[in-house]
């Protein structure tokens, strides 16, 4: 059985239909004046959805009245109220008295001028100010009040000039022609959305009416999860990565010991890197215990790579004359934020010095991580005291330094950088070292992309490593390239608290470069 929604008091489709039932076409000017346009737009949405109305909407300029208009409407001009006060006194006034006798300073100060100049007002014989005229016509109030009553003027040109005087303004009117439609009648009946098992079961269906589908509507937002861009281009390099033969080191761990990040580097304990301005320091707990196994798959010698780490730094070894210092264990063992993932891929490289692959010697292998590290730097556009290194390391018998360029070359050419160029680099743990840049098209110049190079035997033949075999790595941030690719400027809008979530939601899912 249909349902019938009958029409309450206040009911705004109810009225336009109960007004309808009187003539075939309305005005809401004239049936509805007082109602919003807005209000009534709705209801005759509705209804016209329903096909029981069709309407037009009419479009019109209205001139309204400014406040001091309103005014002037009601008590004359100021060059009117001027002559008024001074044809009330015969024997003319001084300015204070006009003034008192106006009682107002504006009006007189506009009026006074406009009453001269239409000849209303002149000086007396004393100077005092007096009416020249017993009768006068003011058009100005005349043409206020009939845009008052009217909202227009028959001539255009007043209108135009009361703009210009700042008395009137236009405003926009819309109103509505609505006219009888093919399905009208008073009541407005409730329109299923839904066939139903009930509507078949009873056979209501028969007599039910369907709302019709709208195919304008748009659809509700779709509250759906984004991926932050550091995370897809981050997906990015993982599939390179896995793609080139690459295991992922396990980088779950910030906080390493002096150990990892700087001494099995070879970095020195002066090292300028470990200075508080560069390196953040844990305060509690300071310090950590000596490296050892933490799983039982770990079959590293711990106790002699310490010792072989004190020795190649204080009096040198594997034909290395060391820093010549004495090393101490305690700046060894003080803990911080890793500076960098290298400090992982050192853990991994003694790790694989204690497996035996053919020949009983370690096999070759390749790991890369993609994690965050901290440095102690001033935050700026382009620097925060935390940031994502891209980090790689191959070991293998044999390698050479060109073989590692050409690497290199194809491992950035997947990412797609091209071009590469290599300068000579200075780092504790790798030499040679050297920085990979690249030609940036949009910036017209070369720019840095990453650091690289080949591992001492320092660093390596310490952890147990064979001589012949060779071990190179190199690092990036994962910021730099995301933030070419998704064109941010500040790195702050990329990472950390100041990061606006709808940047990451409406960025789009997919990316298409031109190369
Ligand atoms: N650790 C270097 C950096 O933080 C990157 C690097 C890794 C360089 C491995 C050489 C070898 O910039």
């Amino acid at each position: 059985m249909a349902n019938v929604q009958n029409g309450q008091q206040g009911d705004l489709p109810s009225e336009i239909l109960q007004a309808l039932s009187q003539k075939d076409t309305i005005l809401s000017t004239e049936t509805f004046p007082s109602i919003k346009s807005t209000d009534l737009k709705g209801a005759l949405d509705r209804l016209a959805s329903r096909s029981m109305i069709t309407y037009e909407t009419i479009d019109r300029e209205e001139a309204i009245l400014e406040a001091e208009a309103v005014g002037i409407a009601q008590s004359g001009s100021h060059e009117a109220r001027v002559w008024e006060a001074l044809r009330n006194n015969k024997e003319g006034l001084t300015g204070a008295e006009l003034e008192a006798a106006v009682g107002d300073k504006n009006v007189v100060k506009v009026g006074q001028g406009k009453a001269f100049k239409l000849k209303w007002v002149g000086k007396g014989k004393d100077g005092r100010l007096v009416a020249l005229v017993d009768s006068i016509k003011d058009d100005t109030q005349e043409q206020l009040q009939i845009i008052q009553k009217t909202r227009t003027h028959w001539d255009p040109k007043i209108i135009t000039d009361l703009k210009k005087r700042k008395l009137v303004k236009m405003q926009k009117v819309i109103s509505f022609k609505i006219h009888k439609g093919p399905k009208y009648a008073l009541e407005i009946v409730k329109e299923e959305t839904d066939l139903t098992a009930d509507m078949l079961a009873s056979g209501a269906w028969k007599t039910a009416t369907f709302k019709p589908y709208n195919f304008k509507s748009l659809g509700a937002d779709q509250n759906a999860g984004a991926l932050h861009p550091l995370n897809k281009v981050r997906h990015e390099f993982r599939q390179i990565f896995f793609e080139m033969g690459f295991e992922e080191m396990p980088t779950n761990r910030y906080v390493e010991t002096g150990f990892w990040n700087f001494d099995a580097l070879f970095v020195p304990q002066q090292h300028p890197a470990r200075d508080l301005q560069d390196t953040f320091y844990i305060s509690d707990p300071k310090t950590a215990d000596k490296p050892h196994a933490e799983d039982a798959d770990d079959k590293g010698d711990y106790e002699s790579y310490w010792k072989n780490v004190q020795e190649v730094h204080q009096d040198g070894k594997y034909g290395s004359i060391g820093y010549r210092y004495p090393w101490a264990e305690d700046e060894s063992l003080r803990l911080v934020l890793r500076t960098h993932t290298t400090a992982i891929s050192t853990a991994m490289l003694h790790k694989l010095a204690a497996q035996k692959g053919p020949g009983g010697r370690p096999p070759p292998a390749r790991y890369f991580s993609i994690d965050r590290v901290f440095r102690n730097e001033t935050v700026d556009a382009t620097h925060l005291a935390e940031f994502h290194q891209v980090e790689g390391v191959i070991a293998d018998y044999g390698l050479s330094l060109g073989g590692l360029m050409e690497f290199m070359e194809i491992f950035f050419h997947k990412m797609g950088i091209e071009d590469l160029r290599f300068k000579p680099a200075y780092n504790p743990y790798t030499e040679p070292s050297m920085e990979i840049f690249s030609f940036h098209k949009g910036l017209n110049k070369l720019v840095e992309i990453g650091n690289s190079g080949m591992f001492r035997p320092e660093m390596l033949e310490a952890m147990g490593l064979p001589k012949d075999m060779r071990v190179f790595g190199w690092g990036l941030s994962l910021e730099r390239p995301t933030m070419i690719k998704y064109k941010v400027n500040n790195i702050r809008e990329l990472l950390g608290h100041k990061v606006d979530l709808s940047f990451i939601e409406r960025n789009p899912a997919v990316r298409l470069e031109k190369t």
